[in-house]
């Protein structure tokens, strides 16, 4: 929109005020309204404007909000959302157990698997406070949601039935959870294409499709499956040992966890924007909107983290035990990448948006006519 286009806009937008009333206005008393009959008269205003059904739903709105019961629909998005919870705090107990701080911030002391925790280190010194901050926040929002439901009258979702995999058996696990997962992470296929995406300068918005490159991880573990994959010898990878040697078995597991870990959370930051447009309830927006933006912090954090993998001093892993399943290459010279990997946490801005000094967060650009 010109200058000009911009400037009729806000002038047809103006209240017109008959010149009359702006140079004799009324004495005050002749036109004092009471409080109460001047709202009712704005409903009756409303009223005339609004089409019965929209009139309906503002009732059983007002009703619901009234009773402190959820409408169905605002019940379905906090179910959904308890749902994505429950899964997320069963990866993240899994991970917790195994890669997180010794000291959690909650709940009893923690074990873990050494052999496990140093490999997560290469990627990132913090890693295991990290592990254990996220799996709070997890286990926080899917009890929140429940107990929030629950308290509306609404019911909350168990997922128990399900808790039936077998998990890992690596020292650190949690023994009595054996055979009672809800998520498998023994053999993982995870969806790296995010990871080009938003270091492209393109956008699919605009029509932009991505190639899949060297870069892939499938049938690949994110955990020791067991104490064969982690032995008290295990000898933790470093740059100095070469790509292929069966010490970096760890390294490659090590590696599909933390780029999971930021597969997760994208879920999550995609998630809740999602279900928040369809509430109608503006608490449960504002529920929606704070656990949401706990996702988005949680998925920049774990994209960072992952970056490491595919950049010096670590790139090149290869997991001996499944050569052609998990690929880690420097991403940082390898074609077909259009920019560096490392050091690179927010999206690029599309070439589009750039032009128009737009960023890509602030709004998803229109195609330039
Ligand atoms: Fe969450
Ligand atoms: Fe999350």
């Amino acid at each position: 929109m010109n200058k000009e286009e911009n400037l009729s806009c806000h002038r047809s937008a103006e209240t017109h005020v008959p010149s009359q009333e702006l140079q004799d206005p009324a004495p005050r008393d002749h036109v004092t309204v009471g409080r109460r009959s001047f709202i009712r008269g704005l409903g009756i205003v409303g009223a005339t404007l609004l089409p019965a059904s929209a009139l309906l739903m503002r009732q059983a709105k007002a009703q619901d909000q009234s009773n402190g019961s959820l409408a169905k629909g605002d019940a379905d998005l906090l179910r959904f959302a308890a749902w994505a919870e429950l899964v997320e705090s069963d990866l993240w107990a899994q991970y917790n157990e195994l890669g997180g701080a010794t000291k959690p911030n909650d709940g009893p002391p923690n074990v873990g698997n050494s052999p496990y925790k140093l490999p997560l280190q290469n990627l990132d010194s913090d890693m295991p406070q990290y592990i254990t901050d996220n799996n709070d926040d997890e286990l926080s929002h899917a009890a929140f949601l429940n107990a929030y439901l629950g308290s509306h009258g609404a019911e909350p979702v168990n997922l128990d039935q399900f808790r039936n995999l077998p998990g890992s058996t690596a020292t650190g696990v949690n023994k009595q959870k054996i055979g009672k997962r809800l998520t498998n992470l023994l053999n993982l296929n995870v969806d790296l294409s995010w990871y080009t995406r938003y270091r492209s300068e393109e956008n699919p918005d605009l029509g932009a499709t991505f190639k899949s490159g060297p870069f892939y991880i499938l049938n690949e573990p994110a955990i020791p499956l067991n104490d064969s994959d982690t032995p008290p010898t295990t000898v933790v990878p470093s740059p100095s040992i070469p790509a292929g040697s069966p010490a970096q078995r760890i390294q490659a597991i090590a590696n599909t966890a933390g780029f999971h870990f930021a597969f997760i959370e994208q879920g999550g930051t995609s998630l809740y924007p999602t279900l928040a447009l369809k509430a109608t309830s503006e608490e449960v927006l504002r529920i929606l909107l704070s656990i949401g933006g706990v996702e988005i912090d949680h998925f920049s954090l774990w994209h960072d983290k992952a970056g490491n993998a595919v950049s010096q001093p670590l790139a090149g892993v290869i997991d001996p035990e499944n050569p052609s399943g998990a690929s880690f290459p420097d991403l940082n010279v390898r074609p077909p990448w259009p920019v560096s990997a490392y050091g690179l946490n927010s999206p690029r801005p599309t070439r589009s948006c750039r032009n128009r000094a737009i960023s890509f967060f602030a709004n998803p650009c229109l195609p330039v006519r």
